[in-house]
């Protein structure tokens, strides 16, 4: 099946490894051209350089820290330069878990800023170039408990429940300039990520909740980031063009809900 992805721009943050790497190598791979971010800037490189080398395409590096407006000017500065994107995938880390009332309004604004504002920041920037050529398709990852809140999970479940608000108000907003804004809810997928909040070792918090969700996954095992790219890919694409304002778990059929 043709995307229709080739000759697209298409920025992905938080791409040097994991969910972020996987997406970016099948947007490549069906022939977008990439801007990656990440912080650390070597493993980035070398996401950057593997990609290229495996599809051909165009992939230019950017650092940047998404938790910090500085970090998300960096990168958008370098979108600009590239002439704007057809595609933005928001994606990085995630605060830190522990129970939600432990947490001081200092832990709460990092979180809002590394959730959220990162989120409004990088749409709000890129939107103007992505009208200017015609429209756009924005994804947002976020997580299954996002829609199923899990405990030591609040500061992540309340700044993204805000990233669902923002997606869906911008679905509205946004249509009419043919920019289509939809988010993913991922259950358990593996990547070191996922090792470190949920890995033989880790006695932290989350850690048995992770391993009692895991073993009620109907489909018997955890997502390979590949599975996330795949769908992501197809809501980036003009394949799914009548497609704006959802959220959609990819999950292995964990959550209960039936819509
Ligand atoms: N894995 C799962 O089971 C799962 C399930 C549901 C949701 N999610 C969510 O999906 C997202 C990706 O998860 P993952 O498992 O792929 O994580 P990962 O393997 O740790 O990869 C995270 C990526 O984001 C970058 N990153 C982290 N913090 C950043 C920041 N402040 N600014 C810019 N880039 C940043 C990392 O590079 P640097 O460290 O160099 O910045 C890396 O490239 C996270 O938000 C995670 O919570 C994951």
């Amino acid at each position: 099946m043709d995307l229709q992805l080739l000759g697209k721009t298409a920025v992905v943050n938080g791409a040097s490894q994991g969910i972020g790497f996987a997406i970016a190598r099948r947007l490549a791979a069906e022939g977008a051209d990439l801007l990656i971010s990440a912080r650390k800037e070597a493993a980035l490189i070398s996401a950057a350089e593997q990609i290229s080398m495996e599809t051909g395409r165009k992939v230019r590096a950017v650092v940047g820290d998404l938790r910090m407006a500085d970090g998300c000017d960096t990168i958008l500065a370098a979108v600009h330069e590239c002439g704007g994107a057809d595609i933005l995938v928001n994606n990085g880390g995630a605060p830190p878990l522990g129970a939600a009332l432990d947490f001081d309004d200092l832990r709460w604004s990092r979180a809002f800023e590394q959730n959220l504002l990162s989120v409004v920041r990088m749409i709000r920037g890129v939107v103007p170039a992505m009208a200017a050529r015609g429209g756009g398709s924005i994804v947002n990852i976020t997580a299954l408990c996002t829609l199923q809140p899990m405990p030591n999970f609040g500061l992540s479940v309340s700044t993204w429940a805000g990233v669902l608000g923002i997606a869906k108000t911008l679905s509205l907003e946004l249509g009419p300039k043919n920019i289509r804004v939809n988010t993913l809810c991922p259950g358990l997928i593996d990547t070191a990520r996922a090792d470190l909040v949920d890995g033989p070792v880790s006695s932290g918090p989350g850690n048995s909740e992770l391993q009692e969700a895991l073993k009620s996954i109907p489909l018997g095992r955890k997502g390979d980031p590949a599975e996330i790219a795949a769908v992501a890919t197809f809501l980036a694409s003009p394949l799914a063009s009548y497609v704006t304002g959802t959220t959609l778990a990819v999950d292995g059929g964990i959550s209960k809900n039936l819509i």
